[in-house]
């Protein structure tokens, strides 16, 4: 028998909570509010769960997390919550929570997480990642408080995606493992590392970024590494490198993909050495540097083609964060949007501009090739241009280039669509060339001819009546196409 205690003010929640598991197994005691939580759990001591609520009556279950995991660092401490911010996410498995879920419940994970709590020691799962805690000594707290949190500094959205790359800042913000954030360009790499640094216990230490695909090699390597006076011609002064300014910081590789190999080599030696030598020197310097890096690029695509070094990128990637495209987020575009327009209104100083409803809906159809980066140009852009309170459609850059115009001209569609194949052709041309000489035509031909029936079909639920009817072929054709590029 496996012993539950839940806390949440919420009845109707509460029972529908209990009567999701047998009660031949769990055995579940319910109070409604936090203050009681700490003796309870003090009388009986045989609590194998603790479930928690975050708003509770008379206090938050964060706050209450956060000492009761302090007396029972073992016991498995689910998190419900009803806001779907993601700092509280963050905060709840930052301050040890064994698993944070949102109502309304998906009901797979919540029995999951129960069963996962249940039986699993809560150390050992997260082994994996937690490799060390250290907390800030007194004189790194007041020696440097350098990066202050504004308030734009957040994470948006709730979609799912969203909520578990939070609790997953929140879990690895309690170690020092290094991490590897990849994504489109645009997509929040960057402000994850931030969130990263933040909420840890490196906060008050420096967070710098080694920029790897704007500087020179050998810029790039005293930038991260350091110099001595006199190392090269010009070198009047020793500089410190990045890598000693962020110790007990986080120093953040940005585009790590376009690191040399010698750079890559030496990055890889003072991971596993604990240590390196500035650019010119012999002395064996230490930094406590947490590392992150971020690449739009596939490092898989560079390792096979021999531009990255497989062993440094499983030490890159003890932990790794997938950034997914707005494209399939779509549904964090209306909070985006708020939360920009709020941004840029306060930063020119004027009231908050409302967007008219066909000019939401822009936004929502477009599908975002730059990411949140581009929506938030064009929210920038928009409260340039609008005239009054209101953001209009012709006041969004995509309304005027792409998408509507795309929607309700023919003659655009037709000189867009070819622009669109052609950003997609002329890059894959060189490559083509060199292994389809003599056949790129139909080549190139059949794989569109192929792209084109099957999505058609897609659309149609594979009715063929409709689909050869919308192509403009005839049924025949269809059935044979089908056929030659195995369609069913
Ligand atoms: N979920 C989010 N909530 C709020 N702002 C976001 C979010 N994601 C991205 N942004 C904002 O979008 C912009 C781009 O994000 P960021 O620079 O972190 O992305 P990136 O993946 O590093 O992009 P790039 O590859 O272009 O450098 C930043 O201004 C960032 O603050
Ligand atoms: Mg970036």
């Amino acid at each position: 028998m496996k012993n539950i205690l839940l806390v949440d003010d919420d009845r109707e929640v509460s029972r529908s909570i209990m009567g999701l598991f047998d009660s031949g197994k769990f055995q579940f005691t319910h109070i409604e509010d936090g203050p009681s939580v700490e003796s309870v759990l003090k009388a009986r001591k045989n609590v194998d769960v603790l479930m928690l609520d975050v708003n509770l009556p008379s206090m938050s279950g964060l706050d209450l997390l956060k000492r009761i995991h302090k007396d029972h660092d073992k016991l498995p401490i689910i998190i419900i919550s009803g806001d779907v911010s993601t700092e509280n996410a963050i905060e709840a498995m930052r301050e040890g929570a064994f698993e944070y879920l949102t109502k309304p419940f998906e009901i797979d994970r919540l029995i999951g997480a129960v069963n996962r709590a249940c039986g699993v020691m809560r150390k050992e799962e997260s082994a994996t990642v937690i490799t060390s805690q250290r907390s800030a000594s007194p004189a790194e707290v007041s020696e440097k408080r350098q990066n202050e949190v504004s308030e734009f500094d957040e994470i948006i959205g709730r979609s799912p995606e969203i909520v578990e790359i939070a609790k997953l800042v929140g879990h690895i913000a309690r170690t020092d493992a290094p991490t590897l954030i990849f994504g489109e360009p645009g997509t929040g790499k960057e402000l994850i590392a931030r969130a990263i640094h933040r909420n840890s216990s490196r906060r008050v230490a420096p967070f710098l970024t080694a920029n790897c695909s704007s500087l020179a090699d050998t810029l790039l390597e005293s930038e991260i590494f350091g110099h001595e006076k006199g190392a090269f011609t010009g070198a009047y002064y020793k500089r410190l490198g990045k890598l000693e300014q962020a110790d007990h910081g986080t120093l953040f590789f940005d585009e790590v993909a376009d690191l040399s190999l010698m750079l890559q080599a030496k990055l890889l030696r003072s991971i596993e050495q604990s240590s390196f030598e500035r650019v010119g020197g012999a002395e064996k310097m230490t930094s406590d540097a947490r590392i992150i890096a971020a690449t739009s690029k596939s490092l898989v695509h560079a390792m096979k083609e021999g531009a990255f070094r497989v062993d440094l990128f499983y030490r890159l990637k003890i932990v790794s964060i997938y950034m997914p495209p707005l494209r399939d987020r779509k549904g964090d575009v209306p909070l985006l949007t708020e939360y920009f327009l709020k941004k840029f209104a306060l930063e020119m100083n004027r009231p908050v501009p409302t967007i008219e409803p066909e000019a939401q809906q822009i936004l929502e159809n477009y599908n975002w090739p730059g990411n949140v980066r581009e929506l938030e140009n064009n929210i920038h852009t928009a409260l340039v241009m609008a005239k009054g309170d209101e953001i209009r459609c012709e006041d969004l850059p995509i309304s005027t280039e792409g998408a509507v115009a795309l929607e309700q001209d023919p003659e655009v569609f037709e000189a867009d669509q070819i622009e669109f194949f052609q950003k997609i052709i002329e890059p894959l041309m060189p490559k083509l060339a060199a292994s389809n000489e003599g056949n790129i035509y139909n080549s190139v031909h059949s794989a569109m001819e192929r792209a084109l029936i099957s999505s058609a079909l897609k659309l149609y639920g594979s009715n063929q009546v409709k689909t050869s009817e919308a192509l403009g072929i005839s049924r025949n054709t269809l059935r044979d196409r089908i056929a030659r590029y195995n369609l069913y």
